[in-house]
Formats: C-alpha cells, sequence, structure tokens
C-alpha cells in the first residue's frame, strides 16, 4: 500500500478479531517504527510493553482502560502500552553530544567545548522537568503515529484508548516510579471492513491552519485536494451505506452488548 493511502485508510478499529492471533513479527515492525521516529533531542523516552491477551493476568486486563466501550480491550489479541521512560532524560546531554559525533548537528571546530559551556548544562539542570508532560509526550505520540501506521500496512488496526486511572495500569504491570503509561493501543486484525463505515468527520481545514497569522486561514488548493483524492489519501466520510448493518452484525457475532456505547 502506498504511504498516502496508508495514511488517508488509517482508522481507529475498535472491532478487532478475538480469535486471530497477531504475528510478533507484526508488532516488532511496529516496534521498529516507533523506535527510529523522531524523540526530543534524540532521547529514545518512548517506550512500550507489549501485552499479549491470552498470556496476561487476569488483574492485569482488568486494570486496563475502557472508558469507551470495554469490549475492545476484551478483545484485542494485543494491548501495547506506550510509555515516557523518565529516566531516560538523565542522558539528554550524552544524547546530544552523540548527535553532534555523528554529524547530525553542524558545530565548530570546538564543538565540545562550546557544547560543555552551553547546552549540556542546560539539559543536565532540566532532566527532571523535561521528564513530565510535554515534549515526551510529544515524542511518544511520533512513536505511536509511525507504529499504526505500519500497522495498517500490515494489514493489522489499532485504536488508542485513554484511561482515568493510569496509576492503576501502572501497579498491575510493575511500573517504577519514572515511568508513566500515557496511553494504550490495542492491535489485531480489524473484524470489520477496511472502510470501517468511511472517514471521521474533522473541522475545517481552513480552521485548523493558518498562515503567518492567526487571523489568516492556511490556502487551501483545489488542485491539492484532487491529486490527493485521486491518490486514495481522502476516502469517502462516514457513514457509509451498510455500517449500522455492519456494526448489528459485529455486535451478533460477537455477542456485544446492545445497550451503551458500543
Ligand atoms: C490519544 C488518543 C486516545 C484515545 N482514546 C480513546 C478511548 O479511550 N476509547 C476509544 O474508543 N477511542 C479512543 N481514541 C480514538 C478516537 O476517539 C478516534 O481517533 C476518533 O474517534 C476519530 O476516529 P479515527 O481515529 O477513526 O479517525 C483515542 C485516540 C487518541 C489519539
Amino acid at each position: 500500500m502506498e504511504l498516502r493511502e496508508a495514511i488517508g485508510t488509517r482508522r481507529s478499529y475498535r472491532y478487532l478479531d478475538p480469535d486471530r492471533p497477531v504475528e510478533l513479527e507484526k508488532i516488532q515492525r511496529m516496534l521498529e517504527a516507533a523506535r527510529i521516529a523522531s524523540h526530543f533531542g534524540n532521547n529514545n523516552a518512548a517506550r512500550a510493553l507489549v501485552v499479549d491477551r491470552h498470556s496476561a493476568t487476569q488483574e492485569q486486563i482488568d486494570s486496563l482502560p475502557s472508558p469507551v466501550g470495554g469490549f475492545q480491550i476484551q478483545q484485542a489479541p494485543i494491548v501495547i502500552l506506550w510509555y515516557v521512560e523518565g529516566t531516560a532524560m538523565d542522558y539528554a546531554a550524552d544524547r546530544l553530544i552523540e548527535l553532534v559525533d555523528i554529524g547530525a548537528l553542524g558545530y565548530g571546530p570546538d564543538r565540545y567545548e562550546e557544547l560543555n559551556n552551553t547546552l549540556v548544562p542546560v539539559f543536565r539542570k532540566s532532566a527532571d522537568a523535561l521528564k513530565g508532560p510535554g515534549m515526551v509526550d510529544m515524542d511518544l505520540g511520533q512513536a505511536v503515529a509511525q507504529a499504526t501506521l505500519m500497522a495498517i500496512e500490515q494489514g493489522l488496526g489499532c485504536c488508542c484508548q485513554g484511561s482515568a486511572n493510569w496509576k492503576k495500569v501502572e501497579k498491575a504491570f510493575n511500573f517504577g516510579e519514572q515511568q508513566r503509561v500515557v496511553v494504550v493501543q490495542t492491535v489485531g486484525y480489524p473484524a470489520e471492513s477496511k472502510e470501517a463505515g468511511g472517514q471521521r468527520p474533522r473541522q475545517p481545514f481552513e480552521q485548523l491552519f493558518q498562515l503567518n497569522s492567526l487571523a489568516n486561514p492556511f490556502p487551501r488548493s483545489q488542485a491539492v485536494v484532487e491529486e490527493l483524492t485521486r491518490d486514495r489519501f481522502f476516502q469517502a466520510p462516514a457513514k457509509l451505506p451498510g455500517r449500522e448493518e455492519e456494526l448489528e452484525a459485529l455486535r451478533q457475532k460477537y455477542n456485544l452488548p446492545r445497550a451503551g456505547m458500543i
């Protein structure tokens, strides 16, 4: 699948086939994509604990969040706990020196002296502050986004899940003080169609993006829109005909509750 189509087809797949295991090689490819995502200061604080539902304990499964449709966690063969490893920031200065070593950052001949007098002390001093929500969460977002595209390219489906009680998840999986779970992601083979009912609505482009001034919407070229449509980036909007029937069939097949948000 071409990249543009993969980006366009990406959906949150909430209905996964609980009876079809996911090959660990496919999860590895997702993690490889997460590993090479851009990281603030190249710190690689974005980490993942992969949970195989069949070998996890009941306490662990029960700890996983289910604010919208608890069935999602119960059906997913794999759940990835994406977390920030705070201790990675203790090495922020080393990672910076490494970037200079390998020529990723253009520094003059006195590079090490210059670094030691400028950025290194700043990074060492701010290590603790950098562990909190902020840039490192952004890193995690980039890692998850790349992993998700790799999942789509391999025919897998994913859905991110938030929680009102991360402490419970962290305790069940023995996370330490310096580790912070930010989001969990269900992964499996979609039990629903590839379109999953169509592209979800988004706010108008002009309302989201600006050029030079917040008062100036970014000019959206119709030619670009048409090009992306030809490349199958834009897909038919939800709700596609037959979606209600598809959802009803999924409810019946997996014995999902008829009431509540599923
Ligand atoms: C950080 C994050 C957390 C999310 N949390 C949940 C969740 O707890 N439960 C859920 O069903 N969907 C969750 N979603 C999925 C969104 O609701 C979904 O992206 C949205 O409905 C748009 O659909 P789409 O991803 O198919 O375009 C989450 C998505 C993100 C990015």
